[in-house]
């Protein structure tokens, strides 16, 4: 049978400054992306790159004394070095000023010309005088400049247009009977939304700037920057002669899957298929829009300097760890607030005690009970192990074919979970002592077997783990492959070879003010009835009693709790993620811990301090507040009678 093929694409990154982790995350995302696909025996090509023209490459350039050609080298190849550290595995990495690029985009341009679908008129577009550039009506955030916020000017020059009005009845059709080519649904919602109050056509070229791709019938134009920038991803193809890896990676291929952040997802999914529409090119499968990682400031940005450099985080935590924090917090679509807090505790949760310690408690194990042999048992395993391990596949296949990641990984860890609780439940040093080797040995297998497949599917995001495990566990590298991925199927027998910990544990600073009292529960009774009878002391005077106004500057939400787990080295803390809105999830801390399990949580709807300013508690950074009511012994959340969806308003 003919191979599937695959091509992923990340957006190619403006050269402009070093990348941050914002970056970083979408180029792992497609790297995971392309290793899970090979080895689910997909041929794949995975294509990144740098998007070099334009008046800000220019003027930075101009800053520094240098061509842009030389400064662009130069950035180009802190990308290139950030990309190796992270073990990004990718087929080509195009820049926008090679030849065969260059070449592409002016015959795709004189093509839709020729065809009549661009012609030269007088633009009278929005010019930022502050940042000296001109921006399309796309580009505009409420009618002001996207880069620094300030008021623009109309401006008039000659240009030529291309038609994006003829062909809004065709995409807006197109996009409503192909559901997967925007995702996630939320971003497609908004771009019909969008379309369906009209389309503008599009000045593409502008006579105010030299360092772009000149129109090839009247050089003093030049390409609109993004008319240039899209084009990479057929250009890198060699779309331009017909190439076999056109032929096989677009023309003939089924998953085009372009990955892009959420700010950039209307050039994707408006002028890029008007593009292809008007040059005859089939459109990609997906687009797919994820959401921004924040950090103080909101969108990490070099002149908010909010920026946190991903190699400095690879130094000093391991590229699978960063690779690991980034899929698995990231929610599919929305945004996120990062902490290295938050970076710490998902490396000491899920790698060093769920995953690390489960490979070394087993072979520890194997190593005493066996001498180091792995029992082989080729039937009589536990049932309901064997059904959690189907439905987990199934849901990390699901999640992963949805671009998923973080649901995926999730998935995965089901099952390691299942392994620790097995050692907790089964008791094999009880086991071995009252001499029942036949049940040790099935428990030991089925260990094993755990960490072998969990092996298999972390493997696209744990790219250096995937030796190390295979090394302690002394298995033939040939289980673990995406055919081996079967509850099973290891059938020889292999020596382990115990070796260090995977991922040893990092030490939590947390601040001496914040750190969360470990209280006894009389102890806990007493600061509980104090706090009540302060709070009692200020409800009953009545020159504290606040106005409507006052109360209404408070905004409350409905939300729901999506994930939640203990604060690591607290008594109280438990961290939730919690939806608040279609395409916004909060990191919440909330001083529940003794009332609620973790698990009790999710999918509860619960009222959320809207706008309470960020503070830090157990080292995690809380974006607002839970509502919960306390009664003497217990503490219960408030929560909404019905169903209403989140982000609903409560006043
Ligand atoms: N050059 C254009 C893309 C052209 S693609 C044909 C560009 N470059 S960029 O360097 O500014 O941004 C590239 C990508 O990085 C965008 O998808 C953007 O959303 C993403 N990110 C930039 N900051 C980000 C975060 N803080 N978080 C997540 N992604 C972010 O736009």
């Amino acid at each position: 049978m003919e191979k599937k093929s695959f091509y992923v694409t990340t957006p190619i990154y403006y050269p402009s400054a070093q990348l941050h982790i914002g970056h970083t995350l979408t180029t792992t995302m497609a790297d995971t992306l392309a290793r899970y696909k090979k080895m689910k025996g997909y041929d794949v090509y995975f294509l990144t790159g740098s998007d070099e023209h334009g008046q800000k490459i220019e003027k930075a350039a101009a800053e520094k004394g240098m061509k842009p050609i030389e400064y662009t080298d130069g950035i180009v190849k802190t990308f290139k070095k950030l990309w190796s550290k992270m073990h990004i595995d990718y087929d080509d990495f195009i820049r926008t000023t090679e030849k065969r690029h260059y070449d592409t985009v002016q015959a795709l341009f004189q093509k839709i010309y020729d065809q009549g679908d661009i012609y030269k008129g007088e633009y009278e577009g929005y010019y930022c005088t502050s940042c000296e550039s001109f921006f399309t009506q796309f580009q505009l955030e409420e009618g002001h400049c996207p880069d620094c916020g300030k008021v623009v000017d109309i401006v008039k020059e000659e240009s030529y247009f291309f038609k994006m009005s003829k062909y809004s009845d065709r995409l807006l059709e197109y996009i409503e009977s192909h559901p997967h080519f925007i995702q996630p649904e939320s971003r497609r919602n908004e771009m019909i939304n969008f379309i369906k109050t009209g389309l503008e056509d599009l000045s593409v070229s502008g006579t105010t700037f030299d360092w772009g791709i000149p129109i090839t019938m009247d050089k003093g134009h030049i390409i609109y920057v993004w008319f240039d920038a899209l084009t990479n991803y057929i250009s890198a193809l060699d779309y331009l002669n017909d190439g076999p890896l056109y032929e096989q990676f677009w023309k003939n291929n089924d998953e085009i899957v372009h990955l892009v952040g959420k700010d950039i997802i209307r050039f994707h999914t408006i002028i890029w298929p008007i593009i292809l529409m008007a040059a005859d090119i089939k459109l990609p499968t997906t687009v797919f829009g994820h959401g921004w990682l924040l950090s103080g400031g909101g969108k990490m940005s070099k002149s908010v300097g909010n920026v946190v450099d991903p190699l400095v985080l690879i130094d000093k935590y391991g590229a699978d760890s960063l690779r690991y924090f980034l899929l698995r917090e990231m929610p599919s679509g929305s945004d996120y607030y990062y902490s290295e807090d938050a970076l710490v505790n998902r490396i000491n949760i899920d790698l060093a005690n769920d995953y690390g310690n489960l490979l070394s408690r087993t072979i520890s194990m194997i190593d005493k009970y066996f001498s180091g042999n792995i029992p082989l048992i080729k039937g009589g395993f536990d049932e309901d192990l064997v059904s959690l391990s189907k439905s987990v596949i199934d849901s990390y296949q699901n999640h992963m074919d949805k671009f998923e990641l973080s649901l995926g990984l999730q998935a995965v860890f089901k099952l390691i979970g299942k392994g620790n609780k097995m050692i907790e439940e089964s008791a094999p040093w009880t086991l071995y002592k009252e001499g029942n080797l036949e049940r040790l040995s099935v428990v030991l297998y089925q260990l094993v077997e755990i960490i072998r497949m969990s092996t298999i599917m972390l493997s696209p995001v744990l790219v250096e783990t995937k030796a190390k495990v295979i090394a302690q566990l002394g298995i033939d590298k040939e289980y673990f492959t995406y055919e081996k991925l079967e509850f099973g199927s290891l059938d020889q027998s292999f020596k382990v070879a115990k070796g260090t910990p995977l991922f040893p544990r990092i030490e939590i600073k947390v601040d001496a003010e914040e750190k969360p009292k470990k209280t006894e529960n009389d102890e806990k009774k007493k600061e509980i009835n104090k706090m009540e009878k302060q709070n009692n002391n200020i409800t009953s005077n009545k020159d504290n009693l606040i106005s409507i106004d006052d109360f209404a500057k408070c905004q409350f939400k409905v939300g729901k709790v999506l994930e939640a787990e203990k604060v690591e080295g607290t008594e109280k803390l438990l961290k939730l993620s919690v939806k608040v809105g279609i395409d916004e999830v909060r990191t919440v801390v909330a001083g529940i811990a003794l009332y609620y399990q973790p698990q009790d949580l999710i999918d509860m709807k619960v009222i959320v301090v809207y706008n309470l300013k960020p503070a830090k508690l157990g080292g995690i950074e809380s974006h607002g507040m839970l509502l919960a009511a306390k009664g003497e012994n217990d503490l219960r959340l408030l929560t909404v009678d019905g169903n209403l969806e989140e982000g609903a308003v409560v006043s």
